[in-house]
Order: structure tokens, then sequence, then C-alpha cells
């Protein structure tokens, strides 16, 4: 470092496990992928139209399931270590797509510009998806839509108890992901009209991130 500081062994670490994550997180899902979660991805991606922006795109999981008429495709992700694994994914991709290093808080757009929003796994992850959500509102056209694909907080009471046990040391491994959240209801608070909300399995993940929910919400017209 040109400064001669040398960062604290927190930051280290979280940074050093950031880039293994990253690493690794293809080869974690990848069961997961083949057992149904691709095509979940492609059924919910086909619906995508017009300016479209992805949030927290990771690895780029998503790309090859965009429809090829799509007026502009924009990735965003804010995780140095997720970007490198995008870039590359892209450079072996047909597809092009601008990355921008954004926070789903923060998006560099102005209000009501976008047609599309993609969140796949990332209002999970987010610290805290109120203000996410309000953003996502705010750069929707009337009429525009988020598709999300997410993992939530069980029904079961069983089950959600280990998801609320287990948070904690999840959360660490998987880079601040919150496996107990119920983002269906929060998302239904944000004032977004659901649409076509399923609800399904993420088979061959662990049990803890297991329900899943897909689906539409659109901001009201004028
Ligand atoms: C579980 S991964 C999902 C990656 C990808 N969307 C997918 O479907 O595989 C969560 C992603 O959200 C990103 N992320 C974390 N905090 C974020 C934030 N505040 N805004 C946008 N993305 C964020 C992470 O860097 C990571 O790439």
């Amino acid at each position: 470092m040109s400064s001669g500081a040398v960062p604290a062994a927190g930051v280290e670490s979280s940074d050093l496990w950031a880039r293994v994550f990253a690493a690794l997180y293809d080869p974690l899902l990848w069961m997961g992928e083949k057992a149904g979660m691709g095509a979940r991805r492609r059924n919910l991606l086909s619906r995508a139209r017009g300016r479209t922006v992805e949030l927290g795109s990771g690895t780029g999981l998503n790309l090859g399931y965009y429809p090829d008429d799509l007026d502009e495709l924009i990735l965003t992700e804010p995780e140095p270590a997720m970007r490198t694994q995008l870039a590359r994914r892209l450079r072996g991709s047909r597809r092009r797509a601008p990355v921008l290093d954004a926070s789903a808080e923060q998006l560099p757009f102005e209000d009501g510009t976008v047609d599309t929003v993609v969140s796949t796994l990332v209002l999970c992850t987010v610290d805290d998806p109120d203000p996410v959500l309000r953003e996502i509102g705010r750069v929707l056209r009337p009429g525009g839509q988020l598709l999300f694909l997410e993992h939530v907080r069980s029904e079961s009471p069983r089950l959600s108890y280990w998801q609320d046990r287990l948070a904690g040391p999840w959360r660490r491994f998987a880079e601040g992901c919150h496996c107990n959240r119920a983002t269906l209801e929060l998302i239904r608070a944000s004032g977004l009209k659901l649409e076509d909300v399923q609800e399904m399995p993420w088979r061959a993940m662990p049990p803890i991130v297991r329900p899943l929910i897909t689906g539409a919400a659109t901001k009201g017209e004028i």
C-alpha cells in the first residue's frame, strides 16, 4: 500500500473471504442450478423487456437467460471479487453489457427510466431491503417491473426456528446473506404490486435456504 497503512486484520480476512466466496460461488450453486434453479432463472428472465437493470449480478449466472431483444441490459455489482468473476463470464459470452460498480441502495439512474429491475438472490443479502425497494420504485417507470427470485423465511415453525438459529453463522459464511428474511412481505409492503408469485423449493441446497419465491412486482401507472 503506497500510504504505508496496514489494514486491520478483520478487514484483511473479510476481503480474503470475499475473494474465496466469489471463486467458490458457482461450484457451490452448481447442483442447485442443474436441479431446477437454472430453469427458474430462464422462466423469470424471459419476462425482461426494455431497459433492464440487474442488481448484484454476482458471477453472472443470469447472463445466458436474457432475451436477445432487450433495449439495453446493465449489470450492477458492488463487490470487486464478484465483478472479477462477472467480467470473466462476460468475456466468454456473446452477451455484451456494461458492469457498473453500484449498490442497490443508490442506483445511478434517473427517476422512472428503467423498464425492468432484476433481483435474484440479492434482497436476502443487502443490509436493509427497505431502502433498496424504495430505490427500485424510484428508478422504475410507471408500469415497470421488478423480477425477483429469492430464498425466504420458511412458513414452517420448525424450519424458521433453524433459520433464526443459524442466521449468524450463515451470514458470515455467505457474505451477508440473511437466510431468515421474509422478503415477500417486504416487497408487498413496498407498494409495488405483486403478480404471479410462486413458491417452490431450491433443490439440492441446504434446508435453511430452500424456500424460494419468484414472480414480478409492478410499479403502478400514474
Ligand atoms: C447471493 S449473491 C447473488 C448473485 C446473483 N444475483 C445470482 O443470482 O447468482 C448476492 C449478490 O448481491 C451482491 N450485493 C451485496 N450487497 C449488495 C448491495 N447493497 N447492492 C447490490 N448488490 C449487493 C453481492 O456482492 C452478491 O454478488
